[in-house]
């Protein structure tokens, strides 16, 4: 498959741009507003990759040009430019493709992370709201930490809850995410239930917080 990552540059689509690269066959195209910034991550995700004497399949587009390419397309950007990102690639989205959210609203103040969805109820409603109607939407990778994903060191042992109520494009990204090392996909029902899902990734920043460790992720059972 090929994987575009937009918003890629950043820190989730690192992590994630590392791990599918040297852990899958797929193709991971890095998606950037700029694409001279796309092709450097890339080249820089690649030479982190080189350094272990490892490789992958990585390239690097501008966000509209990733996304025409793409088999999965996930929105590595933070939420408030979700509506814009998904606007400004949706002409090279289809049926065929499947968008995939990962961001979640938080807040903070004195006491710690607190959720803030938009009004739609969960980010991953609003993606799937704004989205082209044939696209389906899929919630995943909520609850990851980046620099956990991007330290090739670190072993995962994490649960990745998929959110969907397209049975075909859950299916595929349940491929995507078992394809890495130490992930472990886990259904947790449809977009309804994103909410529930986007509101633990607070809850893991307020355990770091309070000193149970860092880049706390998930393990359901
Ligand atoms: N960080 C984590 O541990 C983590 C874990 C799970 C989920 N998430 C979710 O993943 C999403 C990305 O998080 P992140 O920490 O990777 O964010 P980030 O590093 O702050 O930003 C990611 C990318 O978003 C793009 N971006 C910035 N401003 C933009 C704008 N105005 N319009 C469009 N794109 C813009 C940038 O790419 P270009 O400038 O190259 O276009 C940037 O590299 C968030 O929604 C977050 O909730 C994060």
């Amino acid at each position: 498959m090929d994987v575009a990552l937009l918003g890629g540059t950043g820190d989730i689509g690192a992590g994630l741009a590392l791990r599918l690269a040297h852990d899958t066959d797929h193709a991971v195209v890095v998606g950037s507003r700029d694409p001279d910034r796309a092709r450097e991550r890339a080249e820089d995700y690649a030479a982190t990759l080189a350094d272990r004497g490892a490789s992958g399949d990585l390239s690097g587009l501008g966000n509209a040009d990733a996304a025409t390419r793409a088999d999965v397309v996930v929105l590595a950007v933070p939420p408030y430019h979700v509506r814009s990102t998904v606007e400004s690639v949706a002409d090279g989205l289809d049926d065929e493709t499947v968008l995939v959210s990962p961001a979640v609203g938080i807040d903070r103040d004195d006491d710690g992370f607190h959720y803030d969805p938009p009004g739609a109820g969960s980010v991953t409603e609003f993606a799937a709201d704004i989205a082209p109607a044939d696209v389906p939407v899929v919630g995943a990778f909520h609850n990851l930490p980046a620099a956990r994903l991007s330290n090739l060191d670190a072993d995962l042992g994490l649960d990745v809850a998929l959110l969907a109520d397209d049975a075909d494009a859950k299916a595929t990204v349940r491929s995507l995410v078992a394809d890495i090392e130490g992930l472990r996909p886990a259904d947790a029902g449809g977009l309804a239930n994103a909410a529930e899902i986007e509101s633990l990734t607070p809850a893991l920043l307020n355990l770091a917080a309070n000193g149970h460790g860092h880049d706390l992720g998930p393990r359901f059972c």
